[in-house]
């Protein structure tokens, strides 16, 4: 991959790699934009199968960072970053030291968090080593519970768009993927009385979601031809693509996992087929909105946070009427408001 090239093709300001011979540390940091503010992003611990397809997903998650944080009304830009390896396996006692102390280096242009494969005790352990730390136990902690209440609140108005009602009990929502998020969701729409039909490669999660909630599971690959109301891809990105997009059998998409369409097409493709889609980085922003309480109010208060957060449900309203309005992918519509945040920023500042 020509990394300027595709820097230049999505508007990246910067993208730094990182190496540590001693800690056998590899790292890559993407910054997209900071027309708002610091560029806030979490760090993905993955083990990606090569450097090509860790920087596409960085590159990747960074850009729709900056759409998210615009679009939820933030003054904050978008970045990300990913450690390269497996979570769960050995590593040397410094390596994320290593890590810490480049994203120290960027001196607070990107902020880093918690995302897929980063626990709460391995950001601590960061936070020792740089100020650029955001999700901590003792400050907001965990963006999880904020980005499935988010969900939630966003696929209530979901469902009022497309069956007249926000009331979610006795609808069927079928879950891609019961981690932190999918979990939490799962948990919160059972409460409601909401059928839930969920699957995790990790067969213990579903077990659990079994046992714990009365989740019912199948197995991963039955996922998309599940018949349900709103389907909620919760796992990893590129959920709906031009395969899984024929077995959908769901009037509504809304969930939490960054990039949930493989390739922009797939907003038309989801429209023409009368899916309601609610743009991932609209409805997935309540995590960052908790953790930008912490930012903007130099302490964290959980009930300002989730009162924001609520703030998701007018965000898709206004989307969907821009989409029904101009007759384009609600996708397209989120885009549009993000940008016009973006444009009118930049034109201020000129
Ligand atoms: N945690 C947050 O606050 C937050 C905020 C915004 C967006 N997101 C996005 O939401 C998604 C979930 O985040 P999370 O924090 O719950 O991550 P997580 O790692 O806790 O959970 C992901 C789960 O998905 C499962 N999974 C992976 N591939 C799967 C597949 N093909 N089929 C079924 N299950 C599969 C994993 O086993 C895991 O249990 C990610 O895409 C993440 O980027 C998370």
């Amino acid at each position: 991959m020509k990394v300027l090239e595709e820097m230049v093709k999505a508007g990246h300001e910067r993208v730094v790699f990182c190496h540590d011979e001693r800690t056998s540390l590899s790292a890559i940091i993407a910054i997209h934009s900071t027309v708002l503010g610091p560029a806030l992003g979490g760090c993905r611990w993955w083990p990606y199968r090569n450097e090509d397809d860790a920087l596409d997903d960085v590159l990747r998650l960074s850009k729709a960072m900056t759409y998210k944080n615009a679009a939820a009304g933030l003054d904050l830009g978008g970045g990300k970053s990913v450690i390269i390896g497996d979570p769960a396996g050995r590593r040397h006692p410094d390596m994320l030291r290593s890590f810490a102390e480049c994203v120290e280096a960027l001196g607070g242009r990107y902020i880093t968090a918690e995302d897929v494969g980063m626990s709460l005790e391995a950001l601590e352990e960061i936070g020792r080593y740089t100020k650029y730390v955001c999700g901590l136990p003792h400050g907001s902690g965990s963006p999880s519970p904020a980005t499935a209440y988010g969900v939630y609140v966003g696929m209530k108005v979901c469902s009022e768009e497309v069956f007249g009602s926000p009331d979610l009990s006795g609808r069927t929502v079928a879950i891609q993927g019961l981690g932190h998020v999918g979990y939490s969701l799962a948990r919160r729409l059972r409460e409601d009385g909401t059928k839930v039909i969920a699957c995790d490669i990790a067969s213990f999660r579903a077990a659990k979601a079994a046992e714990e909630l009365d989740v019912t599971c199948v197995p991963p690959e039955d996922i998309f031809s599940v018949k349900c109301d709103i389907f909620a891809p919760c796992a990893l990105g590129g959920a709906i693509n031009p395969d899984t997009v024929k077995k959908l059998r769901c009037s509504v998409v809304a969930g939490s996992a960054n990039n949930q369409l493989s390739e922009p097409d797939m907003a038309w493709v989801l429209m023409e087929r009368g899916i309601l889609y609610a743009p991932d980085f609209l409805i997935n922003a309540g995590g960052v909105i908790n953790i930008a309480d912490e930012i903007e109010h130099g302490s964290y208060s959980r009930e300002r946070a989730f009162r924001r957060v609520e703030s998701i449900a007018q965000r898709l309203r206004q989307v969907f009427r821009i989409s029904r309005e101009r007759n384009i992918p609600t996708a397209d519509a989120a885009l549009m408001l993000a940008d016009e945040r973006l444009r009118a920023k930049r034109d201020s500042t000129e």
